[in-house]
């Protein structure tokens, strides 16, 4: 048993669904979030950029004392997991195997498509992550850079967002998939509008799901969950306080959030 919260991070806001995923099933653990809104996107930077940024993100929650990481940000996860997991002594989990296994076992008909932003597509990660489950699986994977600016806008449920859709999946709908993963946070608050595109057939597959799973088993296996009865406390921290996070991020979480702190990431 161990009462230290879970530290989450995100590049933004939008790893809070990843979050409203941990409370859901794992209502007993403290969470202490961090998101890098001074820094948002991190879908278009470089490689060494995400890995510096992610290991700034790091050092912050291991101040807050956390007892595992989990990396919400599907970007981050597909760049640093490999290099922060070899430099930080706690577990850390990140949203692309989790992601890549509930896929796996989805697909009937062995063809995945795959979504994210341009860095998360470019590094080929969960690509990688399905393979090494089963090799004889096809993946299809295309970058939707406009989707996070749609959604982050309140658009999930217009028109544009439906064209803007309809222009990105096409080529996935020739493709045949029966499962496409939402490899990027903002993704599920378009599940309405990608569902309609891609039709009934297609199972849309939210990676953060997978990931609360797996927090639960590894908090479990190393002994480390939190069975205190008392209600769970969640602390958000940001790296600039602009007026979306607490108003956006809401929907993102479910719920209202109350109350957010800015830090200077730069200090760490
Ligand atoms: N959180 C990012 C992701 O899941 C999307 C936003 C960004 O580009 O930073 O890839």
């Amino acid at each position: 048993m161990d009462k230290r919260p879970i530290g989450v991070f995100d590049s933004g806001l939008g790893g809070l669904t990843v979050v409203k995923e941990l409370m859901e099933h794992l209502p007993g653990e403290n969470i202490v979030y961090f998101g890098d809104t001074a820094r948002v996107p991190y879908g278009t930077r470089s490689n060494e950029t995400v890995i510096r940024y992610s290991q700034q993100c790091i050092r912050f929650l291991l101040s807050q004392d956390v007892k595992m990481i989990v990396i919400a940000c599907n970007t981050a996860s597909s760049i640093s997991l490999d290099i922060v997991s070899k430099v930080f002594d706690l577990p850390i989990l990140g949203v692309i195997e989790p992601g890549a296994e509930v896929a796996v076992a989805s697909t009937k008909n062995k063809r995945i498509g795959v979504i994210g932003t341009q860095a998360t597509v470019r590094s080929k990660a969960y690509e990688k992550a399905i393979r090494h489950l089963d090799p004889t699986l096809s993946i299809f994977s295309i970058p939707c850079s406009l989707f996070v600016p749609i959604v982050e806008e309140g658009w999930s449920d217009s028109k544009i967002a439906l064209l803007t859709a309809e222009r990105y999946l096409d080529n996935m709908k020739n493709e045949v998939v029966d499962t496409l993963l939402l490899g990027c946070t903002h993704y599920p608050l378009l599940q309405d509008t990608i569902g309609k595109v891609m039709g009934p057939s297609v199972r849309l597959v939210n990676p953060a799901e997978g990931t609360a799973l797996e927090v639960g088993r590894i908090l479990r296996t190393r002994g480390i969950y939190n069975n205190d009865k008392k209600e769970a406390k969640y602390n958000f921290f940001v790296s600039d306080l602009g007026d979306k996070f607490k108003d956006i991020g809401g929907s993102f979480l479910g719920k209202e959030i109350k109350h957010v702190q800015k830090i200077d990431i730069e200090k760490y």
